[in-house]
C-alpha cells in the first residue's frame, strides 16, 4: 500500500542530492515522469539512516551555484559511492564524482546555454543518441583529470571538455551538462537508461494514489474527529477537500474565507464549482477585517504577515466552538516542502503563506496528503477523482490575493481596476484558446502614473503591467509570447473599459531573474 506519508517505501525510489542548483526539481520531475518516484534530500541529510529508510534503487546528485574550487564544497560522503547503488552526477554533480574518487577539477571557460557534444565511446547510457548531441550546459569549473577508473563518454565539441564519464565496471556515470532541461534534447532517454541500468521499478503512477491516500487518512484520523480544511478554489485545496472528504465524510470543516482580495465574481464561482465536486464549505466573509488591517501598508511582507494572521485568528474562531475538530489539513505540494526548509543551500525569496497556513497555536495534527507529489501530479489524481477539468485547469492563485498584485497601498479602488483588467484579460486569453497553455497571465498595478491625453485633455491615469507566463511549476518561468493581436485587444479593451488606467505594460522577463508576482 502506498502511504502518503512515505511512498518510498512502498516504491523504488530515486534519492536526489541536492546541492542547491536551479533545476533540481526538475530532475526529480524527468524521474516520476519516467514512472518512478523521486524524492529530494539535501547533503546535510544524506546519513546511514537516511539511506537505510528510504533505500533508493539509484542516487543521482545534482547541479549547484556552489563550487567545487572553494573553502568548504558541500559533499556527501564518501560512502555513498561504495554501495553498489547506481548514481548519476549532474554537473556539480559530475565534478563532485571526479573529485571523491582522486581527479581533479579546475576554472575553465564558462559553457552557459546550448553546447554540443561529441559521444566518443558508445554505453548503455547513451543509447538512443546520435553520435553528436545537443545538450544545455551551465558551469565554469570543469574536469581536469579523471580518477583512475574514469572512462570518458562524451567531450564538448567547443572546449574539448570532459562531457561525460563512467566509473569503469561500476554503474557510476556523469555528465557535464543538464539532461533535465528540455532543451536538452535526449535528455529524457539519458534517464530512461538510467533507470534501465539501475534496474528500477516503474510503479509510480499518480492516478493510482487516491484509493491508498484515503484509506490511509481514514485510518491516521480518529472515528468522532473533524479536520478543518481551508479551501480557496485552487487545485491544490480542492483535491485536498475531494480526498478528506472520501475519508471522512461530514467530518470534513471545509471553510472558505473571502479576504476581500479576491478576483471579480470569484467567490459565488469557487463556491459553485467546490459545490459541484460534493464540497460545501462554511463561508466567511472577512473582507473589512481584511481591508482595514491592510490600510496604509505598502511593504509587501508586511501585507503578508498581517494577511496571515488574520486567517489564523479566523481559523482560531471556528476551532474553539468546535472542539471535535482536531486536524488541519492543507494543500502542500512537493515544492512548498522542499522550499520551506530543506534547501539550506539555495536563498529563500519571498514568505509564501499557504492559505490555511499552520499557525502553531492551532493546537491541531496536520494532515497534508499531496506532500509528495507535483502540480501535474496533482491535477492527475484530481482527475481519477472526476474533478472537473476547469477546476484542474485553473491558474494558481496567491493566497494574499490581489494584496502582492497591487504595488503600494491595497484599497477598494485601486481593487476594483485590478479585479476589471484581470476579468478582461482572463477572458481574451481563454477567448483566443491560449489560458490553458499558460501557468499564469494576470495584471499588476503600480504606484506610478502616466501621463495620457483624451481630446485635448492631459489626464493623468493607473499603469497596469500584464503578466503572463509559461512553467512547468513555478520555480522557473518564461515569459509569454502571447501573439500581438491578443496584446492589442486586451489593451484596447482595458484602457477603453477602465478609464483610470492610460497605460498597459507587457512584462518580458523571466523567472530568474524576476519572480512570477511582482512582490
Ligand atoms: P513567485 O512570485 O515567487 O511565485 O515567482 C511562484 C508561485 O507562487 C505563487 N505565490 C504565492 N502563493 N502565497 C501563495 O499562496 C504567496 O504569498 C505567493 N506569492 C507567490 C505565485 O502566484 C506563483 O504561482
Amino acid at each position: 500500500m502506498v502511504r502518503p506519508d512515505n511512498p518510498s517505501r512502498e516504491h523504488d525510489t530515486v534519492l536526489i542530492i541536492d546541492f542547491g542548483g536551479q533545476y533540481t526539481h526538475l530532475i526529480a520531475r524527468r524521474i516520476r515522469e519516467l514512472g518512478v518516484y523521486s524524492e529530494i534530500v539535501n547533503p546535510h541529510a544524506v546519513s546511514e539512516e537516511t539511506i537505510r529508510s528510504i533505500s533508493p534503487k539509484a542516487i543521482i546528485l545534482s547541479g549547484s551555484p556552489a563550487s567545487l574550487l572553494e573553502r568548504e564544497p558541500p559533499t556527501p560522503p564518501r560512502w555513498i559511492l561504495d554501495l553498489g547503488i547506481p548514481i548519476l552526477g549532474i554537473c556539480y554533480g559530475h565534478q563532485l564524482i571526479a573529485k571523491m574518487l582522486g581527479g581533479s577539477v579546475s576554472k575553465g571557460f564558462g559553457e552557459y546555454g546550448r553546447t554540443y557534444i561529441k559521444i566518443t565511446r558508445r554505453d548503455p547510457i547513451f543509447e538512443g543518441l546520435l553520435d553528436r548531441e545537443e545538450v544545455w550546459m551551465s558551469h565554469s569549473d570543469y574536469v581536469e583529470k579523471l580518477p583512475e577508473d574514469g572512462e570518458v563518454l562524451a567531450v564538448s565539441e567547443d572546449t574539448g571538455y570532459i562531457a561525460s564519464y563512467r566509473v569503469r565496471g561500476k554503474a557510476i556515470y556523469a555528465v557535464q551538462f543538464h539532461p533535465e532541461v528540455s532543451h536538452t534534447r535526449r535528455g529524457k532517454a539519458i534517464f530512461d537508461n538510467f533507470l534501465r541500468i539501475a534496474g528500477v521499478k516503474r510503479t509510480w503512477k499518480p492516478s493510482n494514489l487516491a484509493n491508498e491516500i484515503i484509506e490511509e487518512i481514514s485510518k491516521k484520523v480518529g472515528k468522532d474527529d473533524k479536520i478543518l480544511c481551508a479551501v480557496s478554489g485552487g487545485v491544490d485545496s480542492t483535491v485536498t477537500a475531494v480526498l478528506i472528504k472520501k475519508a471522512v465524510g461530514d467530518r470534513l470543516v471545509a471553510v472558505f474565507v473571502d479576504h476581500g482580495l479576491l478576483r471579480e465574481g470569484e467567490a459565488e464561482e469557487v463556491i459553485s464549482n467546490l459545490k459541484r465536486v460534493g464540497i460545501d464549505p462554511i463561508f466567511i466573509n472577512a473582507s473589512e477585517r481584511f481591508l482595514s488591517s491592510l490600510k496604509g501598508v505598502v511593504d509587501p511582507e508586511e501585507k503578508r504577515r498581517i494577511i496571515g494572521k488574520i486567517f489564523a485568528n479566523v481559523f482560531k474562531e471556528i476551532v474553539r466552538k468546535d472542539p471535535k475538530i482536531r486536524w488541519l489539513a492543507q494543500g502542500t505540494t512537493y515544492p512548498d516542502v522542499i522550499e520551506s526548509g530543506s534547501r539550506p543551500l539555495s536563498a529563500r525569496i519571498k514568505t509564501h503563506h499557504n492559505v490555511g497556513g499552520l499557525p502553531e497555536d492551532l493546537g491541531l495534527l496536520v494532515i497534508e496528503p499531496l506532500r509528495y507529489l507535483y502540480k501535474d501530479e496533482v491535477r492527475e489524481l484530481g482527475r481519477a477523482l472526476g474533478i472537473p477539468e476547469e477546476i484542474l485547469k485553473r491558474h494558481p492563485f496567491p493566497g494574499p490575493g490581489l494584496a502582492v498584485r497591487i504595488v503600494g497601498e491595497v484599497n477598494e479602488k485601486r481593487l476594483s481596476i485590478l479585479r476589471r483588467a484581470s476579468r478582461i484579460i482572463e477572458d481574451e486569453l481563454r477567448e483566443a484558446g491560449i489560458y490553458d497553455s499558460l501557468w499564469q497571465a494576470f495584471p499588476v498595478l503600480i504606484d506610478r502614473m502616466w501621463v495620457g491625453v483624451t481630446g485635448d485633455a492631459r489626464r493623468e491615469g493607473y499603469i497596469v503591467i500584464i503578466r503572463a507566463v509559461e512553467s512547468e511549476d513555478g520555480m522557473t518561468a518564461d515569459w509569454a509570447r502571447i501573439p500581438y493581436e491578443v496584446l492589442d485587444k486586451i489593451s484596447r479593451r482595458i484602457t477603453r473599459e477602465i478609464p483610470e488606467i492610460v497605460m498597459v505594460a507587457y512584462s518580458i522577463t523571466s523567472k530568474p531573474p524576476a519572480t512570477i508576482e511582482p512582490q
